[in-house]
């Protein structure tokens, strides 16, 4: 099973959406490993989004992530990174897919509500960002069983 990390950024905390956006993973089937909520400082936010470094909007993205704290999520499933970007929509709210929480909750392209793995690489990195090895939970839900058929569940 993969692991993949969602975020949700200041604006979905302000705009009490943390149920709803969370509501979505939960219904979908995927499985919860991992929550808290975190203040992001300068010196995470220069690691996270190291490759943005250059890009002209790289101050505002920092004081925008900076802004209040976020809740931090692992979510695990099957081809959970492709399955949680799906859900998540494109990066700018305005043009994002409806159905998708940015195409169903946002306008913009940076306060775009929520971040999301975008590869086994980023979420590794990001997990051991955010997360201590104690704060992921390997655990049997009961609904695997429902969700998936019995190949998929040793995947
Ligand atoms: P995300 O795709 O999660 O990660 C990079 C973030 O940078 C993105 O969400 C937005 O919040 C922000 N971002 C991307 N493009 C722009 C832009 N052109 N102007 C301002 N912020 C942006």
């Amino acid at each position: 099973m993969e692991k993949t990390v969602v975020l949700i950024k200041p604006d979905g905390l302000q705009r009490g959406l943390v149920g709803q956006i969370m509501h979505r993973f939960e219904r979908k089937g995927l499985k919860l490993v991992g929550v808290k909520m975190i203040q992001l400082n300068d010196e995470i936010l220069d690691t996270w989004y190291v490759h943005h470094k250059e890009k002209p909007f790289f101050p505002e993205l920092k004081k925008y992530m900076s802004w209040t704290p976020i809740v931090a999520m692992v979510w695990e499933g099957v081809e959970a990174i492709a399955a949680v970007r799906k859900i998540v929509g494109t990066t700018k709210g305005r043009e994002a897919e409806a159905g998708s929480i940015r195409g169903d909750f946002g306008m913009s392209g940076q306060q775009n509500l929520i971040h999301a793995s975008d590869s086994v690489e980023s979420a590794n990195k990001e997990i051991s960002l955010m997360f201590k090895p104690d704060e992921l939970f390997n655990y049997i839900s009961a609904e695997d069983v429902l969700i998936y058929g019995e190949e998929e569940r040793s995947l």
